[in-house]
């Protein structure tokens, strides 16, 4: 039998990585199956206008079952601004991933994300950016790294047209990542 694997989008924010992964499902093999908000954002409306069912909670417990009940494969962050729980870690190791817009381990933790990240970059001198997608453990941005991408640091960069730069590497990145884990999990 030939089942399309669903993934869960967890986002607090504008959705725009929602978008693509709804955009890229078909291409890519897999199938956006739920999306979880921990507030009410505009990655909420996404969700309805694709006909995707939602789940607006802070429950770990509700959450945890709606995955369940949704026969979820894998967990992708897009701009989830809430921290795992560490038995949610642990119950599904190996099945949350999360998108940051850095070459971790440089630029991440606590308090890294949004415009922060590219700020630190350029504080930092550096002459190349990127965006990680890594394993969610109970330590923020600590995970196993999956994949990255580099993006050049150009002279005139400005922490706005760096993460434009850097989104742009993100949403190629994602869709790819992730129809290689389910690749290689439904191959187990
Ligand atoms: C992405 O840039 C990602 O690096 C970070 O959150 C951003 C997603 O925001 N984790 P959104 O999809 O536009 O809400």
């Amino acid at each position: 039998m030939n089942t399309t694997s669903h993934i869960a989008v967890f986002a607090s924010g504008t959705g725009t990585t929602l978008q693509t992964l709804i955009d890229e499902q078909l291409q890519h093999g897999y199938h956006v199956a739920l999306v979880v908000a921990n507030r009410d954002c505009s990655a909420l409306a996404r969700a309805q206008n694709a006909h995707i069912p939602t789940l607006l909670s802070k429950d770990w417990t509700e959450i945890d079952q709606t995955l369940t009940q949704h026969d979820i494969q894998l967990v992708v962050l897009a701009g989830f601004l809430a921290i795992i729980p560490e038995w949610i870690c642990h119950k599904w190791e190996e099945r949350i991933i999360n998108i940051h817009p850095s070459l971790l381990p440089k630029h991440g933790g606590k308090g890294m994300y949004g415009i922060r990240v590219q700020e630190a970059v350029l504080e930092a001198g550096d002459t190349t950016a990127g965006c990680t997608v890594h394993y969610v453990s109970a330590e923020v941005d600590g995970g196993s790294i999956i994949a990255q991408t580099t993006v050049p640091v150009l002279p005139n960069d400005t922490p706005d047209t760096l993460s434009q730069r850097v989104q742009q590497a993100e949403k190629l990145l994602l869709p790819r990542t992730i129809a290689t884990i389910l690749h290689n999990i439904t191959q187990h």
